[in-house]
Formats: C-alpha cells, structure tokens, sequence
C-alpha cells in the first residue's frame, strides 16, 4: 500500500503520526511510504531519518495526500486539509467528529474512508489509541500541578515531597482510571500525600492493592469532596462518563473552602470538565485564577511533551496500520473487531451511530459494507 504521513498543521501540534521505527516496519512489509519533509521535526526526528528506513520525502502536504492511499496522521483534519482528501482514501488519525458538525459534513463529502483512533475499540472495552495520551496527560497532570504550586507561578508555594522535618503536600486524585492512576503514582513518587477518589468500589479496591503507601483511596461523594479539598494542595480531575459530560465534581461555591493558591488541573476539561469553573485554555495561558483557586485546563497536554507522545501513539496504532496496510481496510476490519469499531464514515456514509445522532444524519449499519455479522 502506498501510506502519507503529512505534517501537523493544528496550532501548536508538534506530534507526527508515525516515528521512523513505525516506518521502518511498513516499508519492511513492502510498502511505500511517503513522509512529508520536516514533519517529524517537533518531535525530534529529522527528514535522514525516515530516508534511512526506506521513506521517500515529499516537499508539500498536497504531495502527500495526492500520492497516498492511505494517511496515518495525529490530529483532526482542519479545514485547509479538507479538499486535499480523496474518495476513497482511508484517513487513519484522531477525529472526535461528535464535536464537529462542519468537520463531519467535509468528510462525508469527500468520500473518503475515515477510520477514527478514538472509537477503535477492544471487547473488554478499553480504548486502545486513547490509553497513551491519557498515560501522558495523568502524569503530566503531576509534573504541572507541582510546577503551578510555586509561589511565582501564582500557586501557594508549597514542595510536593516536602523535606526532612517539613511534611509534603497534600495531592487529590478524582477519578481512579488511566489518568488517575498515572497522576497518583506520579505524585506518590516525588513524596506527596495522595488520595484517590472514584464511585467504583472494585477500582478502588485495585488501587488498593497496588498503589505505595502514601496514597489512600476514598469513594467519591459529594460530603467527602467538600471535606477533602479543604486540605488538599493540588487536586487532580480525571473522571470519564463514557460518551457523556463530566460530572460536576467541584462547584465555584466550594472554592471558598480550598486554602488560597490550591492548585486544580482539571485533564477532564476535553469532556467539559469536572470543576464548574474549567473552561479550556492552551499551551500558551495554561493557567487561570477563579477566588485565588489557581486553575490549569490545557484540552491538548500531551501536545507539549511531542517526543513521548508520538512514540506512546505509534506504539499503539502501529499494528492497526501495519493490519490495514497489509490486508486493506476492508479485510483488516472484517478480521479484527476492534478495528471496525473505528470506522466511522465510509465512502459518504457515517456508519457510528452517536455521530449520525449528533447531527440529525442517516445511519447506515457496518454490516453493509461486510459480507459477516455486524459487531
Ligand atoms: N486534557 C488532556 O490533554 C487529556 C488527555 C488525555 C485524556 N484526557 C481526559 O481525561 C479524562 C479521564 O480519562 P481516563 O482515560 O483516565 O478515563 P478512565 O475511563 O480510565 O477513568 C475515568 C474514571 O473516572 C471514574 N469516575 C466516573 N465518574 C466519577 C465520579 N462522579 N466521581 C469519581 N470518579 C468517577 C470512573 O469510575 C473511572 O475510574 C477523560 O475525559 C479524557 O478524555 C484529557
């Protein structure tokens, strides 16, 4: 198959879809691959090499989508990409179409193959091209929540693992899953207190099991939030509700009861977010003050650290794409459920019933474009 990787063109988008390695293992299955020059640069790979392991350079993004059958790129296509996308290409890479009616109507319209990494889903299920960047952002909630805590970043000016005769901080943890975890292992390791809340009993069981002893896990319910944040330094939103919203966890009218320069990193604000006063901010102003409550709401947090996240996000799409370069998408999809779930549009038609719902569109069943059962 002849694949494109083009560079990102979203603001402040630094990852790449595929590292040389991902390339690597392509061009070893006899493919073609096309990356375009300088695209991998943000994340520290040079144009060499990719040469090295058999790409072929092209100086344009319209190169690459001209010659390309299928694209393994990272984020949504935005607008000046829409007319470079062909019927029939299958365009592998995040699209979160639900948010987006005017992304949704282009690719419909363009008659491509529009395989979405966020809805490729496993039986028991978890998301596999999703997990990388929630490891990321959780332990990155960690490593900027400690950063905000300093007196000149506006925090209270508190060290997360104290010292010797001066106790560490206090760092809580809403929501028990991938962001969660990664977030409470972060902070127990520099020497914080954590705890960890969630409404499911058996993950705090888990938690239980295996987290060190500085952390604690509590069930979350509104009494025993009120009273946690009080004496919490840095808390850390990570709840998911599937498909929905996120709860409101904290209300504007508890931020009198936190201690002024408590630090919030809210990583759920890409789903609304869990505190009532998140609202999303970039890279660029990550941090807000709402009642001296300083407040870090970044929607893209792994877009910063690009050289880890493009190696976490290849190392999990990298046998999907490897399955649809070698057996093309029909037959890559017909042979692994997970994959299918992926697909979203096809040709014209949106084949995922919540995008179809979102926008009043017609709803056409995968099992028409498969001779099997539709999963
Ligand atoms: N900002 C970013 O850059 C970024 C990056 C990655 C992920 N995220 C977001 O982080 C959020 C968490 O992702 P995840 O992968 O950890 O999800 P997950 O499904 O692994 O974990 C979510 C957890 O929240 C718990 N939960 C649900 N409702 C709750 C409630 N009312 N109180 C306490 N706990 C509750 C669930 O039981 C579950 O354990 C998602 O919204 C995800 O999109 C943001």
């Amino acid at each position: 198959m002849i694949i494109g990787i083009p560079k990102e063109i979203k603001n402040n988008e630094n990852r790449v879809g595929m590292t040389p390695s991902g390339v690597f293992e392509l061009t070893k299955n006899g493919h073609q691959v096309y990356v375009q020059s300088t695209a991998g640069l943000g994340s520290g790979y040079a144009d060499h090499d990719y040469q090295k392991v058999g790409a072929e350079l092209l100086p344009t993004i319209e190169d690459v989508y001209q010659k390309a059958e299928m694209i393994v790129k990272v984020k949504e296509p935005i607008e000046a990409e829409y007319q470079l996308i062909k019927k029939d290409q299958l365009v592998f890479t995040y699209f979160h179409f639900a948010s987006s009616e005017i992304l949704t109507h282009a690719m419909i319209q363009s008659e491509a193959v529009c395989l979405a990494y966020e809805t490729v889903q496993t039986n028991d299920r978890k998301l596999p091209l999703l997990i990388p960047m929630s490891e990321v952002a959780g332990r990155m909630s960690i490593q900027e929540g400690a950063k905000y805590l300093e007196k000149p970043m506006e925090g209270m000016g508190i060290l997360l693992g104290g010292v010797p005769g001066v106790p560490p901080a206090n760092v809580l943890v809403l929501g028990g899953g991938v962001v969660g975890t990664e977030a409470a292992k972060m902070a127990a390791g520099m020497g914080a207190n954590v705890t960890i809340m969630d409404i499911n009993l058996e993950r705090l069981r888990y938690l239980d099991d295996v987290m060190p002893a500085n952390v604690n896990t509590i069930m979350a319910n509104e009494l025993n939030i009120r009273e946690h944040i009080q004496n919490h330094h840095l808390i850390i939103g990570g709840v998911l509700i599937p498909g929905a919203k996120a709860p409101k966890l904290i209300t504007k009218d508890m931020l009198s009861s936190m201690q002024k320069g408590t630090v919030l990193v809210d990583v759920a604000v890409d789903q609304g977010g869990c505190f009532e006063t998140t609202h999303p901010t970039t890279h660029a102003q990550p941090t807000y003050l709402i009642d001296d409550i300083l407040h870090y709401t970044v929607a893209n947090m792994p877009g910063a650290v690009p050289y880890t996240s493009t190696i976490a996000l290849t190392n999990a799409t990298l046998p999907y794409v490897l399955q649809l370069a070698n057996n093309g998408w029909q037959k890559a999809c017909d042979e692994n459920e997970a994959l299918k779930l992926g697909l979203n549009i096809i040709q014209g038609h949106v084949v995922n019933q919540p995008v179809a719902e979102a926008f009043g569109l017609p709803f056409v069943p995968l099992n028409e474009f498969f001779e099997t059962e539709e999963v």
